[in-house]
């Protein structure tokens, strides 16, 4: 559906949203967000004691269904039977966000011949991406109901500012062009794919970076600070809401100018 008035733009109430990684860091500054515009959430990801901590605190504030679904991402078998399970649990899904991200790091040169982490960091980043996608937005054809997803990349998808970060940025690199095909692709069913490119953002990435570190990295971003969870989680907000229905196949970027100057 798309709006025309700002009336309900970015209700999600009766929503069903898969978030992968929805626990933690980015993914539960995403979490937090949909569900307080009324979305009912599935949090995919491996750690079940912290979702099911963020599943209670959900449960005291808001009066949607919420469920943890144990997925590996990099497993398509895992991937299929929690797609499956959500399902049969919440009939439809409406929205997903692939946000369940690793980097890892070396330069090239240095790594050993079977370049085990570029497979992972693809494994993970990009084709556990693919792999939901191809799963969910099947489901959300046969459904005739349109629906939107979501791809968290990054904004070292775009500039080379991570020396030793090369397959990360590659990686993202990768979703970020697979958002602009997919998203031409299934238009037609009324399925919306963008993607948010975050630059720094405190989460479990960053939480241990010591202060001085810290003060001088903010040097390097035009709005002076790292963004909070919540403010993607705001941004991820309106493209899965109505309001978005116009737009499909960008990649926002969202990082205190810091890629401006790279
Ligand atoms: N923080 C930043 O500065 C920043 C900047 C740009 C882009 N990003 C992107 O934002 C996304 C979230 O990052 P973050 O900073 O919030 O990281 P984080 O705090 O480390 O959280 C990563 C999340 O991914 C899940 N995850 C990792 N591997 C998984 C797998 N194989 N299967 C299922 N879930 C998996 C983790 O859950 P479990 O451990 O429970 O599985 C966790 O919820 C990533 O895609 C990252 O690349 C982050």
């Amino acid at each position: 559906m798309f709006i025309k008035s700002m009336e309900n733009a970015f209700c999600l109430k009766g929503k069903n949203a898969i978030v992968t990684g929805g626990n933690k860091g980015i993914g539960l500054g995403i979490t937090q967000a949909l569900a307080h515009q009324g979305a009912n959430i599935a949090i995919f990801a491996r750690d079940e004691v912290s979702a099911k901590k963020v599943i209670a605190d959900l449960e005291k504030k808001y009066d949607g269904k919420y469920a943890f679904y144990k997925t590996d991402i990099s497993d398509m078998q895992s991937c299929k039977d929690s797609v499956a399970k959500c399902i049969a649990d919440y009939e439809s899904i409406d929205i997903l966000v692939n946000n369940a991200g690793i980097a890892t790091g070396g330069n090239l040169l240095d790594l050993e011949e079977d370049l085990s982490s570029w497979f992972r960091c693809f494994d993970v980043d990009m084709f556990g991406a693919v792999r939901l996608c191809y799963l969910v937005c099947k489901h959300m054809r046969d459904m005739g109901k349109g629906g939107r997803v979501i791809n968290i990349t990054s904004n070292a998808g775009e500039i080379c500012n991570k020396p030793s970060l090369a397959s990360y940025a590659a990686a993202k690199a990768a979703l970020n062009h697979f958002t602009r095909c997919l998203a031409a692709e299934i238009a037609e069913y009324g399925i919306r794919v963008n993607a948010i490119a975050p630059g720094f953002t405190f989460s479990n990435f960053s939480k241990n970076i010591p202060e001085e570190y810290y003060k001088a990295m903010c040097e390097t971003i035009p709005i002076g600070r790292f963004a909070e969870a919540i403010e993607i989680g705001a941004l991820a907000t309106y493209l899965a809401s109505d309001a978005s229905d116009a737009m499909t196949g960008a990649v926002l970027t969202i990082d205190g100018g810091y890629a401006l100057q790279h």
